[in-house]
């Protein structure tokens, strides 16, 4: 791997722990104003501390994060679509390269639609972006089974995607959690981040679905709702950081969620 690549990968996953947190963000491409992420700036800023990367569009990162932060970002340049329009998964590529090294990004990050009668559109475009990447310097995480997509979230679907990621030289993946991962995360050589996805019950259950992932081979996590619509989503940042790069059990994050969340109560009451 040339020095840029590998320096930009050391960006999104952190080299001491193999691992990352990645702090998904970029929902509004075609959800707009999602619950909790209406004033980005608001949501971002107590987070980004506790980020390996952040995740999100040019126009969000612009406007809504100081470049004095120092954040390492994936920039997400597919999209074009809505979720109200009649095809999510007809996306194509809307930021150029040139303008991803404008803004200093980590990486760049395109969803695919495997199985979708854009599959082809939509693959074409990783692999053209992984041709610009290699050139550039710049890693390209493809992103699997969004929307509708997500009903076929079983390992056998969720690892063909991946592999197919994979193969077109995406250097980073981003996929869900599913019962038996490991056959996604063995039968993938590049590594695996998952997201989220819609917010769970318990902050337990978020516990549990990033150790259980981890276990499984996940390089980290990517993820949005689970964290900023959380109540206290700085405690849940900390504590999910803490399974990821300590390898805290989800009792022993649980415990820390709870005493960071206690603690920083007691600080806003005295503010
Ligand atoms: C979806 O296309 C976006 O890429 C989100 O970043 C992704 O779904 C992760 O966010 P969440 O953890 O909220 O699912």
């Amino acid at each position: 791997m040339d020095w840029g690549l590998a320096n930009r990968m050391a960006r999104i996953i952190n080299p001491k722990t193999g691992k990352t947190v990645m702090l998904a963000l970029d929902h509004g491409y075609f959800l707009g104003p999602t619950h909790r992420l209406e004033e980005p700036r608001k949501t971002i800023e107590p987070l980004l501390p506790y980020a390996d990367t952040i995740m999100l569009t040019r126009g969000v990162l612009r406007s809504s994060v100081d470049p004095e932060s120092c954040a390492n970002v994936v920039l997400r340049v597919s999209g074009g679509v809505s979720i109200v329009g009649p095809a999510l998964e007809d996306e194509g590529i809307t930021t150029s390269f040139k303008d991803a090294i404008r803004l200093n990004v980590a990486g760049v990050g395109i969803s695919v639609f495997v199985g979708t009668s854009h599959e082809r559109q939509t693959l074409l475009n990783l692999a053209e972006l992984v041709n610009q990447g290699q050139e550039y310097g710049i890693p390209v995480l493809g992103i699997t089974a969004v929307g509708k997509e997500l009903e076929k979230r079983d390992a056998r679907y969720l690892s063909l995607c991946c592999r197919i990621c994979a193969e077109l030289g995406a250097h980073i993946i981003k996929t869900y959690y599913c019962e038996d991962f490991e056959k996604v995360t063995t039968s993938c050589p590049a590594p695996i981040v998952i997201a989220g996805g819609p917010k769970l019950e318990t902050e337990m259950d978020v516990f549990e679905l990033t150790y259980n992932a981890i276990q499984r081979g996940a390089v980290g996590v990517d993820m949005g709702r689970n964290i900023w619509q959380n109540d206290h989503p700085v405690a849940i940042i900390r504590a999910i950081r803490a399974i990821v790069h300590e390898g805290f059990k989800p009792k022993q994050a649980h415990k820390l969620f709870l005493e960071i969340k206690s603690e920083n109560q007691k600080a806003a009451a005295t503010a």
